[in-house]
């Protein structure tokens, strides 16, 4: 009669030693019987087979069904019993000259199943803008800088020329950071404005000529609308060498602007004010989706509000009281001069990729970004 594990009623030492007596006789009864390959797979079907197969068996009968006390034990003897199973199939095979060893049978890696793939994400469609309005510059020459985001008033404001208590300082809607009142107004902390300050940075730390744009976030207390975020990014631009003329500040916006939006779009300056560059201005830039018109069949063009033109960035020659608080690193306005601008990187994107609410940007919602994947 061929074995079956039989169920327990004993779990003691003394009933598992019987019982495992009794399988391991089986055992070595039925592999002594073994004379041909086929007779060996039957004999390793009994015994391992994960369904009904005798250890699987010893599994549900003895270590499942054995009290808790007795757990530890039953589950060290089925261990033991597995192992002693496991050899005496290895040996039978070996006896009976068969296929390759079951166990390195079962543990195959199939490697020619597909991996995990792994999502790599994809540019942010700001950061893209930046990156390509970074790129245009660098081709001409410009290196990248950076600073921090939490800035001083020095070089936020002050080393930019915006005096104490100036009104044009109002104009930049500072969100401040608390507790800032024990210190020297010009080392009390702030959230950058704008990216100007690493004007400032850059020309402490690098002698003229320098031409650099700086790519970076910047805060304002402006409540979130379709147009305004209180976090927004900016690119700035600064080159100081000798004889820097507003015409060179014309022809290197120019070209970026053609470079970015297409070689048909025209620029147009009109006079500004910001208190770090003089004289200074806007750049407008023919509206790239109307063709300057103002028209889109038989409607009026939203984005340029039927103008023909849009308004892309603030830009100046470098005021010479700025040249003042880097004089000594060479900045000496009688001999070098300089043009900056800073640009909106959030609105360019929206305009090239026909987006109607800033907040969409910022939201994260996975739905909208992957359409710029
Ligand atoms: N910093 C200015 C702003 O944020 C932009 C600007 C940069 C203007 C450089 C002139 C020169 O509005």
């Amino acid at each position: 009669m061929a074995y079956t594990v039989p169920k327990l009623k004993d779990f003691s030492a003394a009933a598992l030693d019987k019982a495992a007596e009794k399988l391991l006789a089986a055992l070595e009864r039925e592999s002594a019987e073994i004379t041909a390959e086929a007779d060996w797979k039957t004999f390793r079907d009994r015994w391992m087979a994960r369904k009904n197969g005798v250890l699987t068996q010893l599994n549900d009968l003895w270590l499942k069904a054995a009290p808790k006390d007795a757990k530890r034990d039953v589950g060290q003897k089925v261990n033991e019993l597995k192992r002693q199973v496991e050899d005496a199939i290895e040996a039978a095979q070996k006896k009976s000259g068969g296929a390759p060893l079951s166990r390195l049978e079962s543990d195959r890696v199939d490697i020619s199943l597909p991996g995990i793939p792994r999502k790599i994400g994809a540019e942010h469609p700001v950061i893209k803008t930046m990156n390509e309005i970074v790129s245009v510059f660098r081709n001409l020459g410009y290196s990248v800088q950076e600073g921090p985001v939490v800035e001083t008033d020095y070089y936020n404001f002050e080393a930019l020329n915006f005096p104490l208590n100036h009104p044009a300082r109002d104009t930049q809607d500072t969100l401040f950071i608390a507790g800032q009142e024990s210190k020297p107004q010009s080392e009390r902390l702030l959230l950058r404005t704008h990216t100007s300050p690493v004007q400032i940075r850059t020309m402490e730390k690098i002698k003229p000529p320098i031409r650099i744009v700086i790519p970076g976030k910047v805060h304002r207390n402006d409540p979130p609308d379709a147009s305004h975020s209180p976090m927004f990014h900016q690119v700035e631009g600064l080159a100081v060498d000798t004889n820097i003329t507003f015409g060179d500040l014309k022809g290197t916006l120019d070209h970026a602007m053609k470079a970015l939006f297409g070689s048909s779009v025209k620029t147009h300056f009109r006079p500004s004010f910001f208190p770090f560059t003089e004289p200074s201005a806007e750049m407008m830039v023919s509206c790239f989706i109307c063709g300057g018109s103002g028209r889109r069949g038989s409607e009026g063009c939203r984005p340029c509000k039927q103008t023909g033109w849009i308004e892309i960035l603030g830009c100046g020659m470098v005021d010479p009281n700025v040249f003042e608080f880097v004089k000594d690193n060479g900045y000496d306005s009688r001999k070098v001069s300089g043009f900056a601008f800073g640009m909106g990187p959030d609105r360019i994107a929206l305009l090239k990729y026909g987006v109607d609410d800033l907040q969409l940007f910022f939201q994260n919602d996975i739905r909208f970004l992957r359409q710029f994947a």
